[in-house]
C-alpha cells in the first residue's frame, strides 16, 4: 500500500491549465481520532472513506501497538479491540506523527492508563500538550513524565467543568474522548468548534455515547459506561479540497470538486471570491471558474469558523501570482512560514515581518528544486509549481503524503503535468 519509498522526489513542469473533475477524500484530521475513539469498545467497527496516507497508515500502528486488529478494504477500515494488550505508544511511532496523543483518551477512558512518548515539537512549532494533560488531571488522572514517556493513570474518570485556554482541536478531542465514559457531566468550555469535531462526536454517538454541542464552544458531555460497534463514513478533507479550489484558481482552470460540504470551505471561498474568483456550488461539490487573474487579498489564520491554518500556505502560495500586495498572518502556529524561502527560490516577492508575511504579487514564477517541509507547504510547493514557468522538483514528498491521498494521479487526471521520480 502506499507510494514506493524510492519516488521521493515529485515533477511539476507548470503552465498547464486545470480542467475536469477532482474528487475529495475523507478528511485525514477527521479520521485520525476516530480510528483512536475505536479503541472505546471491544466490538468491531467498520470506516468508510479512509484516505490513503501515511499519517492513517502510524495511526493504525499506534492502536495495533494497543492490541487492536485492523484490516482494510478499499477505503473500508475493519478494526476490532476486543482486548487491550499494551497501555504503551511506542517512541518510534509517536515521534513520527504528533497526532498519536489523541490516543491518550481513549485508552486512558478503556483501561484507566497509557503510557505515551512525549511528541516533543515539529516543524512548524514547539507545540506543547499542556492542555491535553490539564483536561485529563480535571477528570481525575494523574500524570507522570519518566524517561521520556508520560505515563497518565486514572483510577476513576469523572465529569469536570474544563475551561480551556484555547480552544485546542487535540486537547478538545482528547478530552472528550476520555469524558466518554467519566461518571456524571462534563463541560468543554472554549472548545474547538473544527467540523472534525463534530465528525468525532458524532461516531462516539453512534457508539452509544452521550456528546452535546459539538461544533459550537460548550461542548456537553455525559459519561456511559459501554460502547457498541459502528458502521461510519468520515466527512471530506475541507483542507484537501481548499488546495484543489486553490490550483484550479491559480492555473485560471474549470474545475468540479466533488465531495465537499461547502460550509466546511466558507471562510476560504470568501477569500477568493473577495480576489476575484467565481465559484459555483453544485451537488456534492463545487465548481470554480477562473481566468487566472485575481487581486491580492489580506488574510489572517484563526480557529474555526475563521480561516484555517492548514490552507494558510497553498493561500500564500496562490498569493505569489495575485495583483498587488496581500499579508498573511498565522495566529494560530508560531513557526509556520517555512515554505516563504521555497517560494522566493521560485521567484516569489515575499517579505516576513513578525506573525505576518508580505506577498507582493510577480507576474511569473520560475520552476526549481525545492523542499516540502512540512505537508502543507507541499502542497503549496505544487501549487506553485502548476504556474511556473519551468519544471519545478520536489524533495520532502513523505510530507505530502501524510496528508493528500494520490495527488499526483489526482492532479493527472485534470491536466497537470505531475509525475514521481527517484533519486
Ligand atoms: C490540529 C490539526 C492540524 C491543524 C490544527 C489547528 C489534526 C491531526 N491536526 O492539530 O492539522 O493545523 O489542529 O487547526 O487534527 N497548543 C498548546 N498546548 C496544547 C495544545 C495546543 O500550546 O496543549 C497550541 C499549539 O502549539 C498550536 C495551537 O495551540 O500553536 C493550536 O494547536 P491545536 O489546535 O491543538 O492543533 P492540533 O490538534 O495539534
Amino acid at each position: 500500500m502506499g507510494v514506493p519509498k524510492h519516488l521521493n522526489k515529485i515533477i511539476v513542469a507548470g503552465g498547464n491549465t486545470l480542467e475536469g473533475k477532482i474528487t475529495v477524500s475523507g478528511a485525514k484530521n477527521a479520521v485520525l481520532p476516530i480510528i483512536a475513539a475505536s479503541l472505546l469498545t471491544p466490538e468491531p467497527v467498520r470506516i468508510d472513506d479512509v484516505p490513503e496516507l501515511l499519517d492513517v497508515d502510524v495511526m493504525c500502528q499506534v492502536i495495533g501497538a494497543f492490541g487492536a486488529s485492523i484490516r482494510r478494504e478499499g477505503s473500508q477500515l475493519y478494526i476490532s479491540t476486543p482486548e487491550i494488550t499494551s497501555v504503551e505508544a511506542p517512541h518510534d511511532l509517536v515521534s513520527k506523527m504528533r497526532a498519536s496523543i489523541v490516543t491518550m483518551g481513549p485508552l486512558l477512558a478503556r483501561t484507566g492508563r497509557v503510557r505515551i512518548s512525549h511528541p516533543g515539537g515539529c516543524a512548524i512549532g514547539s507545540r506543547p500538550i499542556n492542555w491535553h494533560l490539564k483536561g485529563l488531571e480535571a477528570l481525575g488522572a494523574e500524570v507522570h513524565m519518566d524517561h521520556g514517556y508520560l505515563d497518565v493513570k486514572a483510577s476513576a474518570l469523572k465529569g469536570a467543568r474544563i475551561y480551556l485556554d484555547f480552544p485546542s482541536v487535540g486537547a478538545t478531542e482528547n478530552i472528550m474522548m476520555a469524558a466518554a465514559v467519566a461518571e456524571g457531566t462534563t463541560l468543554i468550555e472554549n472548545a474547538a468548534q473544527e467540523p472534525e469535531i463534530i465528525d468525532l462526536a458524532n461516531f462516539i454517538n453512534q457508539m452509544g455515547g452521550k456528546i452535546r454541542g459539538a461544533g459550537t464552544s460548550v461542548i456537553r458531555i455525559e459519561g456511559v459506561k459501554e460502547f457498541s460497534g459502528v458502521n461510519h463514513t468520515v466527512i471530506p478533507d475541507r483542507i484537501e479540497a481548499g488546495s484543489f479550489l486553490l490550483m484550479a484558481a491559480a492555473t485560471g482552470g474549470d474545475v468540479f470538486v466533488q465531495n465537499v460540504i461547502a460550509n466546511h470551505l466558507q471562510p476560504l471561498l470568501a477569500k477568493m471570491e473577495e480576489s476575484g474568483v467565481h465559484f459555483r456550488e453544485e451537488d456534492d461539490g463545487i465548481r470554480v471558474l477562473s481566468d487566472g487573474i485575481y487581486q491580492a487579498v489580506d488574510v489572517k489564520t484563526q480557529v474555526h469558523p475563521g480561516f484555517p491554518t492548514d490552507l494558510q500556505a497553498p493561500f500564500l502560495a496562490f498569493l505569489t501570482r495575485g495583483k498587488g500586495t496581500g499579508v498573511v498572518t498565522e495566529t494560530v502556529f508560531e513557526n509556520r512560514f517555512m515554505h516563504v524561502d521555497e517560494l522566493k527560490r521560485m521567484g516569489a516577492d515575499i517579505k516576513i515581518e513578525g506573525r505576518s508575511a508580505i506577498v507582493q504579487g510577480v507576474p511569473r514564477l520560475t520552476g526549481a528544486p525545492v523542499t516540502a517541509t512540512d505537508l502543507r507547504a507541499g502542497a503549496a510547493l505544487i501549487l506553485a509549481g502548476l504556474t511556473a514557468e519551468g519544471e519545478t522538483e520536489i524533495s520532502g514528498v513523505h510530507h505530502i503524503d501524510r496528508g493528500y491521498e494520490f495527488i499526483v494521479e489526482k492532479l493527472s487526471r485534470i491536466g497537470a503535468e505531475i509525475r514521481r521520480k527517484s533519486d
